[in-house]
């Protein structure tokens, strides 16, 4: 990053456009009819989707013509991750696209931006209620400008859970077991649709557990976001030593630090994972 440019700048930037691509995909469900495309399986693109991250990725590309990034519309080149020389942006045009195409409310833009495959800075911009969560790494979590912080629960019994469920339905047996032994040992569950807001909701309290196997673009932001909020984010399973932790996708767990340790036990055994 050039030494004119802060982090808070970057971040600044990053609301900027989030705020505006949520606009765009406000008013393109307001306004147009969507135009829907089947990716594979049961996955939707919708028009929006597509000039949301064209319109994000170009402003980007005009401000930090050397930056890399990865996006999931227009450049979902996931090998961008494991290069650590020049600075990555990480961005999802609609987060809950399949939300937005059935008029639900839970959508979200997100942008992070990260050095060396750290996470430095991440928006995630929920343009229908009007709520946006950011935060800068050591600088706390915000929500419309305010501080926010995790629930504090204390144990599973107690705890509010969400997790998701994969467009491909090849290999769901682990994922079944694991909503099982869950649902067995925590309060409930929600299923919001919404991997980032997922996310940014632990770090606000309105959940207490999140986990999933998610890509990049769907946690990158939220989980700075829930970090600085004090939750604790990691992984249930194994990283590979040689691959950016921030930006690892499969089994995710974030959560209120008191339940942290007793859910990757739970999540654990039920993988089959000890
Ligand atoms: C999806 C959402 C969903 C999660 C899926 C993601 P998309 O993202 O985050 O909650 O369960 O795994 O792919 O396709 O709506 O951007
Ligand atoms: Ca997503
Ligand atoms: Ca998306
Ligand atoms: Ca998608």
């Amino acid at each position: 990053m050039s030494a004119s440019v802060s982090l808070r700048d970057i971040t600044d930037f990053a609301e900027t456009l989030a705020r505006e691509a949520g606009e765009l995909i406000r008013r393109e469900r307001e306004d147009n009819t969507l135009r829907t495309d089947y990716k594979h399986q049961t996955e939707l693109v919708t028009h929006a989707d597509v000039m949301a991250d064209e319109f994000i990725t170009g402003a980007i590309r005009k401000r930090f013509p050397d930056h890399r990034i990865l996006s999931e519309e227009t450049m979902p080149d996931l090998s961008q991750a494991e290069e650590l020389d020049t600075p990555l942006w990480i961005v999802d045009p609609i987060d809950g696209t399949v939300n937005y195409a059935y008029g639900h409310p839970q959508v979200a833009v997100s942008i992070a931006y990260a050095e060396r495959g750290e996470v430095q800075a991440g928006v995630v911009h929920a343009p229908f209620p009007g709520e946006t969560f950011r935060a800068t790494k050591g600088e706390g979590a915000t929500l419309n400008g305010k501080p926010i912080k995790h629930s504090g629960a204390t144990e599973p019994r107690q705890s509010l859970f969400a997790t998701g469920f994969p467009y491909t339905k090849d290999n769901l047996e682990p994922l079944v077991r694991r909503l099982d032994a869950m649902i067995h040992q925590c309060r409930d569950l929600r299923r919001i649709g919404s991997a980032a807001l997922d996310i940014c909701w632990v770090a606000c309290g309105r959940l207490d557990i999140y986990y999933e196997n998610v890509s990049p673009w769907d946690f990158a932001a939220a989980r700075l976001i829930a970090k600085e909020a004090g939750a604790t984010a990691g992984h249930f399973g194994d990283v590979p030593a040689d691959y950016p932790a921030d930006l690892w996708g499969r089994d995710i767990l974030i959560s209120a630090p008191a339940v942290w340790e007793p859910v990757r036990s739970i999540l654990r055994s039920a993988s089959g994972y000890d």
